[in-house]
Order: structure tokens, then sequence, then C-alpha cells
């Protein structure tokens, strides 16, 4: 199964930073110096994946001028003689024509975000990786999922990354049910949206990054509203796994959900242990709050 094209739908409020997003979109916090959207970015083309599509909203133009040539800062720093840094954003500098931006003009949920990107992505499978959870590993969650597959050989199908939540917490999540085992991933045995403890299947929750098959956007078309009142991909998911194959996928690594404070804030420590840079400083400013 070969994915070239990956939708990450950045077009969310960010209701829970507040108010550091009210003018700043909630991707483009920073994971020690690299914004979220950058990391999945990192992610999505350590996967090899050739073009990215960005389902943006009001006040996000920012995403497009980050992925942008940057002149006059490359001009300056040039000026300067500061080739570590032209070195740096060169590296990250997507190649021309390989990112398209759309909007979703309203935020009408995930299912609605991925829908917007319909006629870029056509009729070819894709990946979508939401930047508000990073996957701390190498290989990264994406490379880990396309692996597992090819190596189960597996062919048209869809597959979503699982992970273990609390029993008690459950009730946040897209639960999954688990089938028969297939290489390194399982069939799924249903998927509930945000089930009671006492009906959830498992405790394994649907974790940002998925592989799915073009003819969701046809069931995404005729998508009603569900649990807030938004278009919800799993609901959609749930309609296609009536007619075509779905596996889950547990992938390897610790996940950061950085769409909340504390997990945003627990990435920030794990990325910046991992530095040479920063580790001991920090090690040394943690040690008078421990
Ligand atoms: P979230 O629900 O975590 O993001 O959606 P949010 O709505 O921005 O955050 P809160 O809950 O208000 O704090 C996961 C991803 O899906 C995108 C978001 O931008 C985020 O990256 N999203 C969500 C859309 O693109 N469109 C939507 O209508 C909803």
């Amino acid at each position: 199964m070969k994915i070239r094209k990956a939708i990450f739908p950045v077009a969310g409020l960010g209701t829970r930073f507040l108010p550091a997003t009210k003018a700043m979109p909630k991707e483009m916090l920073t994971v020690v110096d690299r914004p979220l959207i950058q990391h999945v970015v990192d992610e999505a083309l350590e996967a090899g994946i050739e073009h990215l599509v960005f389902v943006t909203g009001r006040n996000k133009g920012v995403i497009e001028d980050h992925f942008d040539r940057p002149y006059e800062l490359e001009d300056t720093l040039k000026g300067r003689a500061k080739l570590k840094e032209m070195e740096l954003l060169l590296r990250d500098q997507p190649e021309a024509g390989s990112t398209s931006f759309t909007r979703q003009q309203q935020p009408l949920g995930l299912g609605h975000a991925v829908w917007c990107a319909r006629d870029i992505v056509g009729d070819e499978p894709f990946a979508v990786l939401l930047p508000d959870v990073l996957v701390k590993h190498k290989p990264s969650g994406l490379k880990q999922m396309l692996d597992a597959a090819a190596a189960a050989g597996i062919g048209k199908a869809n597959i979503v990354a699982v992970e273990e939540v609390p029993m008690e917490s459950v009730h946040m999540y897209g639960v999954v049910g688990v089938g028969k085992p297939k290489g390194d991933l399982f069939e799924l045995a249903g998927m509930v949206e945000k089930p009671k403890r006492e009906q959830a299947p498992s405790n394994l929750s649907i974790t940002g990054r998925y592989i799915l098959q073009p003819e969701i956007f046809e069931i995404l078309a005729t998508q009603e509203r569900g649990a807030g009142g938004e278009i919800q991909l799993t609901d959609a998911m749930l309609r296609m796994a009536e007619g075509q194959p779905f596996y889950g996928f547990k992938f390897k690594g610790k996940s950061y959900d950085c769409g909340s404070k504390s997990g945003f804030l627990a990435a920030n420590i794990a990325y910046a242990m991992d530095r040479d840079d920063l580790r001991d400083g920090l090690r040394e400013e943690m040690r008078q709050y421990l």
C-alpha cells in the first residue's frame, strides 16, 4: 500500500489553550524549538509522504508562512554569516509544489476537515496526522504503521493507531474492539466514540494517526453531525467498516496529547531531555521543584 499524501487538519479553535491561541494557531505552539506542526510533518516525511495537505482556517496563515521560503531572513542570516541557522532553515524547507493548503472555513469537526481535502487527495489512500499528538520514537509512529502493514501483506485497508488509556478515562476517547491479529496489527472488532466504562470494548483509544481509503470522502459527504454537534471522523469510519477492512496498530514509543496543557508540558520536558544542549540545565532546574 503506497501512501503519498498526508492530511494535517489544523483548522480547530484550540479553545483549551486560550488565551495563547487567541491570535496564534495551537499548531504553532513549540515543543522545544519546533512548532507542533513541524514535528508531525517531520514524522510524515520520515514515513515517505510526498505531498503535505494542510486544512487550515481563519488566523492560521502563519502555518503557510512557516512552510514557505523565508527570503528576507535567509538574506540577513547570509549577511551575518550565520551558516548553522541557514542550514537549519534549508533542511526543513519542503520541496516546491509539495504542499497544498485549503480552508475549512468553519470548524465543523475533524471529519469535515478531512472531507475538505477530498479534491487535493483524489482517488488514492492517504494518511491523516493530528498535530496535537506527538509520538516520540524512532522510527516514527506513521512509519511504524506503514512498515507493519507491509510486513503483514495488507493491501487495500484502513488502519488506525491506538494506545492504551486508563479504563476510567475511556469515556473521553474513541475506543476500538480487538479482533484477530494480523502480524503486528489486529482486525478491529468495532469502534465506539466516547463509551461508558462498562460498555467499552477495550481500553485502546484511537490516537491521531490514520490510513484511510478514498471512499471515506463519499461517506463524509453525507455524514450527519455527531458528538458535540461536529462531523466526526470516527462516525464515518464506523460506516466504512461495514464494507472495508479496518485494522488497529499499537505503536511503540510514548505519545503526548499536546492538545492538553499537561500533555504539552510533558512533551516539552521529554523532548528537551533528549537534547544534549538542554538536558543538564533542565535537570538542574527541575531538581528545585521535585
Ligand atoms: P481538537 O479537537 O483536538 O482541536 O482536534 P481543537 O478543536 O482545535 O481544540 P480544543 O478542543 O478547542 O482545545 C484535533 C485536530 O483537528 C483539527 C484541530 O486543528 C486539531 O489539530 N480540527 C478540529 C480541524 O481542523 N477542524 C475542526 O473542525 C476540528
